[in-house]
Formats: structure tokens, sequence, C-alpha cells
């Protein structure tokens, strides 16, 4: 798996199907020498002596300069004027950090990183871990650099821990991996945009010189970029090209992209964005990088996809939920908004366990004087107007229906009108003599501060205790502004959005392992925070408030470029939708939501009896195939962002049972026929379908005949291997 070539001084990174290797070069020098398919032969060190081409790059090693070697892990102020990996401002105002090999151990498993959410190793996985440190003698600093193999699931996790032995510096910029393409070719980037209720669009670009980024500055991972980026060969397509994953377990403020030089190299980047970071580092301290997840496929996007689902799901989500079955619930926000009382709560409770939905779930509004969305928040006490009975009342009336409970909180918030915020007016992020800006009437808690991370715990924590509750939605409605924090001096104000993610993580580690038999789903405003950071603590996500079933067959599909399905909740709401106001049919919407979590979030009170009915059914249907859908392999036949249609398919882990999934966006009159070809299948086997035999080849290399004739029509396929 990782091998050391002691005479050529070469680390060798071999998963199944890909190879990831470093060289040391002159004994000092790490340099990148190689990434992609499995490699037989060795590698050449000298390849790097091969860029000695340069005319006024400054030579550090005898005739060759760093500036034109493909480098692990790069400093900036000496010879190398790229994009640097680490930066630092010392005690003395230089910014010169030069890290030089010094040793490394090779050992199995993987190590938890301090305070960060990562991926794990099961017990027979095959797991080993490289780690090369560092040195910098002057300063003396050590940076230990972590390569973690997944040599089955084909991925490579990479960190950087940042030791200080020195004199107290600044860490002004460090990322979790770099990686140097030599000479990119034609490339293009791929990134997940948009905003919300439009979450995760994908996005291509060509590659060109010159620096091409998308970043967070909004102290969340957010819905206008995505921790993740892929670099492909031009046109790279669903099963054909090369492709370079990024991937960041992280869910603050992030940078990813990738710096192209004139010789057309490109260094490729992702990590904590440096923008407003700095962290102070005393003597003895250390500092540790979130972790990228770097996956190759030489066989185009789908392949990428599908080792990062099985990674992320897996081995990236924890506890009871990562493989059991989860809820169907339904959800009041969109039938009743602030509107509740108990008795109208038990009656969409009751109309949802006459057709099988097995979670009632209340959202927003249910504590303090929350009555709309000005008041209230930070106050984890029933409001009494609404709840006379209190939480545990009402858990019971929706247990002897024979339902789960599950309760909405925002932890992290707190309006001005509330008692939490006149208490503690300087728990909330602010810059002493700015105004705080308040987005939907609130302000962001403090979570660098342990006092404001224990308040939380204890007041979710002290919810939980008094009522039968088992699933909880965990919503974060805000971006930071005028972030600051009361208690740290001047110097420390740029860890504040850091400190806010190690306290969130905290805060989470706590509540979620205090009550492991409690489903968690994270939410910011929809799909804000859909990033591996909330889904080591919460195995899905409220994908977008954004219901409507044309727009999620998009929001779905671009997040399936790195996300399982499994991780994407996905609810029925009512028409006209109420963020885009379009009306779709109700199996439209039943079949779109199907392969994520399936709930609902309307008052099936108004439903129609065939409404009902359908619901009914999906709910059946949806228990018979959720495990394809989620724990299946997933392959996008037809982008709803290239096409008229959207299709996927899903295969069973025994690989007996094939689910197509096709929906129509716009009625063509009088469509022409397409075919659409099916991928993964056995080619020897036959499959029926409905009573009708195809062959695996004939339906892979021909397809399945498919005419669209009517606007949001919804078709689903299940084949059967015979
Ligand atoms: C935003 C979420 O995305 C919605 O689903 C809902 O929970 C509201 N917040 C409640 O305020």
């Amino acid at each position: 798996m990782i091998k050391y070539d002691k005479d050529n001084k070469l680390f060798y990174l071999n998963t199944k199907s890909t190879s990831y290797v470093i060289g040391i070069f002159d004994n000092e020098v790490l340099v990148h020498l190689y990434w992609g398919d499995r490699l037989k032969n060795p590698v050449n060190i000298n390849i790097v002596t091969q860029m000695k081409r340069r005319p006024l790059s400054a030579r550090d090693y005898g005739d060759y300069s760093t500036n034109d070697f493909p480098l692990e892990y790069s400093t900036f102020g000496s010879v190398d004027m790229r994009l640097p990996a680490f930066d630092a401002v010392h005690s003395d105002g230089s910014r010169i950090t030069k890290l030089v090999y010094a040793e490394h151990t090779i050992a199995k498993g993987k190590p938890i990183l301090n305070g960060l959410p990562g991926t794990y190793c099961e017990g027979n996985d095959n797991v080993e871990t490289l780690t090369i440190r560092l040195h910098d003698s002057l300063k003396d600093i050590d940076v230990y650099l972590l390569y973690t193999v997944f040599e089955d699931f084909n991925a490579i996790t990479r960190s950087a821990r940042i030791v200080n032995n020195g004199e107290r510096f600044e860490i002004s910029a460090a990322m979790s991996a770099t990686v140097d393409f030599f000479c990119l070719g034609d490339s293009e980037i791929l990134h997940l945009d948009g905003h919300w209720c439009r979450e995760r669009h994908i996005t291509r670009r060509e590659i060109v010189n010159g620096n091409q980024n998308i970043s967070s500055r909004f102290g969340a991972s957010s819905a206008i970029h995505n921790p993740f980026m892929a670099i492909c060969s031009k046109g790279a397509t669903e099963n054909y090209g090369d492709v370079y994953g990024f991937s960041l377990v992280y869910s603050g403020n992030f940078t990813a992209g990738i710096e192209v030089d004139g010789y057309n190299c490109g260094r490729a980047y992702i990590g904590i964005n440096p923008f407003g970071f700095n962290f102070v580092l005393e003597t003895g301290e250390e500092f540790q990088t979130p972790e990228a997840v770097l996956v190759y496929s030489g066989n185009g996007l789908g392949e990428m996809s599908r080792i990062y689902h099985k990674l992320y799901r897996t081995r990236l989500c924890r506890g009871k939920y990562r493989d059991s079955e989860r809820f169907v619930l339904i959800n009041n926000w969109e039938a009743t908004y602030f509107d509740f009382s108990e008795e109208r709560l038990v009656s969409i409770a009751k109309k949802a366990s006459e057709i099988g939905v097995d979670t009632m779930v209340l959202d927003d509004g249910w504590f303090g004087s929350r009555n709309d969305d000005r008041a209230g928040l930070g106050d984890w006490y029933e409001n009494p107007d609404k709840l006379p009975n209190g939480l545990k009342s009402l858990a019971e009336k929706i247990n002897a229906l024979g339902m789960h409970f599950g309760l909405w909180f925002e932890p992290e918030m707190v309006n001005p009108d509330s008692e939490l915020y006149r208490n503690h007016p300087d728990w909330v992020l602010h810059t002493k003599g700015r105004d705080s800006h308040l987005t939907r009437w609130q302000l962001t808690l403090d979570l660098s501060r342990k006092d404001v991370c224990d308040y939380i715990i204890d007041s979710v924590c002290g919810v939980l205790e008094k009522a039968n509750i088992e699933y909880v939605k965990w919503d974060m409605n805000r971006y930071m502004t005028e972030v600051g924090s009361a208690i740290l001096p001047a110097d420390r104000q740029g860890e504040v959005m850091h400190r806010y993610m190690l306290g969130l993580y905290y805060v989470l580690e706590k509540i979620t392992a205090h009550f492991p038999n409690v489903l968690f789903e994270s939410c910011a405003s929809g799909g804000g925070r859909f990033d591996p950071g909330m889904l080591y603590y919460m195995p899905q996500v409220w994908t977008s408030d954004d219901s409507d079933a044309e727009e999620r067959l998009m929001i779905q599909y671009g997040t399936s470029i790195v996300y399982p399905y499994s991780s994407m909740a996905a609810h029925v709401s009512a028409c006209p939708n109420h963020q885009v106001d379009r009306t779709t049919p109700f199996k439209m919407r039943c079949n779109v939501a199907m392969p994520g979590q399936f709930g609902f979030e309307l008052d099936l009170n108004k439903c129609t009896e065939k409404e009902l009915e359908l619901a009914k059914q999906a709910i059946i249907d949806y228990k018979k195939l959720q495990d394809v859908f989620h724990k299946g392999s997933c392959y996008r036949l037809k982008s709803p962002f290239e096409t008229n249609l959207s299709a996927i398919e899903f295969i069973s882990e025994d690989e007996k049972t094939v689910i197509l999934c096709v929906d129509c966006k716009k009625a063509i009159p009088n469509a022409p026929e397409e075919f659409i070809k099916l991928e993964g299948l056995d080619k020897e086997s036959p499959y029926s379908l409905d009573g009708e035999i195809y062959g695996g080849d004939y339906l892979m290399n021909k397809g399945l005949l498919f005419i669209n004739n009517s606007e949001h029509s919804s078709y689903r396929f299940i084949f059967k291997k015979c």
C-alpha cells in the first residue's frame, strides 16, 4: 500500500487502482512526482530536474530551482513564487519558512485529527498512514504531513499538523493539500455553486493561466460554493477522462483552486481560507489543518463520485444511522410555519401515520417567545401558548400514533429579543464599536467561547432529556458578519472563525455522543452547510429549502457529484411550490424525493384522496427500494443541466436490482424517441422489466427506448437481474 524506496528516496502511495508518488530531492525537498492510474514500474525522480529551463528562477539547489519543481508542501519567501501551501509571519517579522524533509513513519490505520471531523477506518480495512516530518531549523518549526491511503476505496486523505518548538509565530495560511500538476494540458475545473434554493449547481470552466478559485468568507462552507473541486481533462464525461477530486472535510471558510503559470503547470490547493485568518502559535502549541480527501479517476466523473459516495457513507458518517434505515418523516414547517397548536400538529401526524409515515418533526416556533422569526432564538424551553402541555405530552401523543417524534433547533443563533441575549449580550460574535447587522433578525453566538458551547450543550441536552425525541434537525440560518470575540486578544481575532468551527465540532461531538439513538440532520437554510464536516456528525442534510421537483432534479444531481443520496433529505411539499410557485404532479414530487431520505413537508389533511393514495404507495415503494438508492452504486446518465431529462440509475449492492429514474422537465410535442443507455450492468446477463426481458449488453449498448411526451412526466423502471 505505502512503500518507501530507500535507495531512490521515493514514497509510493498505492490504492487498488491509483498511485501517488512523492520523492525527496537532494535529501531535502519533497517533490510531487505522480498521481494517476496505478503504476507497475518505478518512477524516475530525475523527472524534476528536467524542469531546469526557466531563465529567471533563482537557483536554490545547484542548477535547479524549487520554483520549477512540483512540490508537495511549499512555502513563500525564498525561491518558489507560487501560491504557497504554508505561510507564516515569524517573531522577527520575516515571512520566510524553509521546510525540509526530516524523517517519516508509515503506520497501519489512521490517526484521529484533534478536534476535527475526518474519515476513519474500521477493523479489517486496508488503510495506512504516511507521516512526513518537515523541519525549519532556523525557526524550529515542524510540519507533519499526513497521507492516509484507503486502498480498497481508492482514496487518499491529506492534512498537515504544525508544531511550534521555537518562538511565537503566526500562521497566515496552511493548506490541507496542494498538488502541483506538471503540465496540465487542456483542462477544466468543475465546482458546485449557487445560492439559497439553488445549491450545488454544476459549474465547469476551462483552466487558463492565473488563479481560478472558489472560496467562502461567510463563516460557513455556504450555499454559494461547496468545499470541493475537480480538475478534469477537457471534455471529461461521466465515464471518460482524467478527474482529480479535492474535497475538504470542513464547514467554515475555505479556499480551493488552481494557479497556473506560464509553463502550463498548475498548483491545485484546498484548505482553510487564508482571507481573514491568522492563527498564533506560542512555543509548544500546534495547529491541525482540516482533512482533504483526494480521489483520482481515469474513467470520468461518475467513478469519482461513486468513490466519494462509498467513502463518505461508510467511513465519514458514523453512528447507529450510518447503516440502519432512517425515518420517513413529516415536517410541519411548510404546513404551518409558526402558526400551530398541539392539536394541529397531532392532526397532521395522525393523517401521516395513516399513510405509513413513521416520524413527526416539529420545526421552528416551539420555544421561548417564538411566534415569528423576530424573537426567542436561544431560549430553549417550550412556548407555553403553543405547547401548554409541553414537549413531553406532545411526544407522547405522537408516540401513541406509533410514530417517532423529532424536533428542530437552531442552537448557534440568538435573537436580540430573547432572554439569552438580554442576559449575555457579549456572547455573540461582534466587534466593539461596529453595528452588528442582523440577518433574519438574529445574531451568531460566539462558539469560539467554551462557556457558550457549554450553554448550547446543556440546553439542547436538557430538552432532549425531557421528552422522547428521536430525531433532531440542527438548523443554522445566517452567515457571519462583524466577526470578533469578546474574550480573545487583538492579535488572535483572526482565529475566531476557525475557533468557532472547533467549538461547533466540540458541541456536536458531545451532543451526538450523548444521544447515540437520536438521528441528527443538519440544515443551514437548506443546503448552506452541506459539507463533509457536518456529515461526520450528522449522516443527512436538508438538501435545500427548494423542494420543487424540477429544481430538485438539478440540486440533487449536482450534490451527487460528491455526496451520496443517503445524505440528501428530500421531501414532498405542496403546490404551487412555496419557493418557486411552480406546480408539478404529485407523482413526480414523490419520485424525485424518493432516492434521498424521503419525507413530507405539507399538511396531508389538505391532500386529495388520490394524492394520499400516491403518497402511501410511494412510502411502500421507498421502503422496498431505499437500500438500493442509499447503499447501491449511482450512475448519472442524463444531466438536467444539459438536457430536458434527468436520468439516474442505481444498482443494488448485490447487483440484482437496477432502478432507472427518468424525469422530464418540459413537454416536447411529438418528441423524438431516444434511447437511454444504462451503465454498470452485467453484459452477460438478462434483466427483466415488467415481464419483458432485456440483455444487459443491449441495455448498455443500445439502451432503453424512452419517449418524452408530457411535461413533468416521471418514470421509475425497476430491472431485476435474471
Ligand atoms: C430554514 C430551514 O431550511 C427550513 O427548513 C426551516 O427549518 C426554517 N429554517 C425554520 O426557521
